[in-house]
């Protein structure tokens, strides 16, 4: 997950996550709270531990971003059938929280996204890029590999949809679908979120 945050914009982000991957020879995690000390998962840029939850972006800071990533592989090709597996099948389900601190700017939004394990937060990468993307990797979608699930409180133009929304985007910035979002109807609310794909 990423968050990301630009100039005279504010944005914090709690969250706990439920992942499970429902087959045989499964993977499931599951954090009802965060240890800072934990292996299993990565805590990058300003994403760090408070109170059990994972504040995702410093907010006294502006042009901002957090990651947590979980450090074990999830197999999701068969390289021996060069098919997907079963077990690419996933649900996962988190809670989170943003609050624009009152704010009448804020941005950018929260995303959920699965990726090649050598992915890296990219240089240039804040704000409206959601900590995902930069100019240069935005320019070339058939080189990434990335699907993400949006909370993005903040249109960019000529990207997004003219509403704050949130999207299914696939390799780019740009959703797929999308479903107006207004985080300023839900400020400061605890949020349920469910991900769940099926290959078949
Ligand atoms: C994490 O590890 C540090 C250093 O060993 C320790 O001081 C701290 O109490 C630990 N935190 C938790 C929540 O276990
Ligand atoms: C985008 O990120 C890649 C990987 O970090 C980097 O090589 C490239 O220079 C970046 N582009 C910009 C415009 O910062
Ligand atoms: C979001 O909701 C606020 C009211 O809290 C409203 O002022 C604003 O116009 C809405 N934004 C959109 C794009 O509908």
């Amino acid at each position: 997950m990423s968050t990301s945050s630009f100039s005279c914009l504010l944005l914090r982000t709690l969250m706990t996550f439920f992942f499970l991957v429902p087959f045989t020879s499964s993977i499931s995690f599951r954090f009802p709270s965060f240890d800072p000390n934990s292996t299993t998962l990565f805590y990058e840029g300003d994403a760090s531990v408070f109170n059990g939850a994972i504040q995702m972006n410093d907010y006294e800071y502006f042009a901002r971003n957090g990651r947590i990533t979980y450090s074990h592989r999830v197999p999701i090709w068969d390289s021996a059938t060069q098919r997907l597996t079963r077990l690419t099948d996933f649900t996962t389900h988190f809670v989170f929280s943003i609050t624009t601190l009152g704010n009448p700017i804020y941005g950018h939004g929260l995303v959920f996204y699965r990726a090649a394990p050598d992915f890296d937060t990219p240089q240039n990468s804040n704000g409206g890029f959601l900590g995902m993307f930069n100019t240069t990797t935005l320019g070339t979608p058939s080189r990434n590999q990335i699907v993400t699930v949006e909370f993005d409180t903040y249109v960019n133009t000529p990207w997004d949809p003219p509403v704050p929304h949130t999207g299914i985007c696939v390799n780019t910035l740009a959703s797929v679908k999308y479903l107006p979002w207004n985080i300023s109807l839900h400020n400061g609310f605890k949020a349920n979120a469910w991900v769940d794909y099926s290959s078949s």
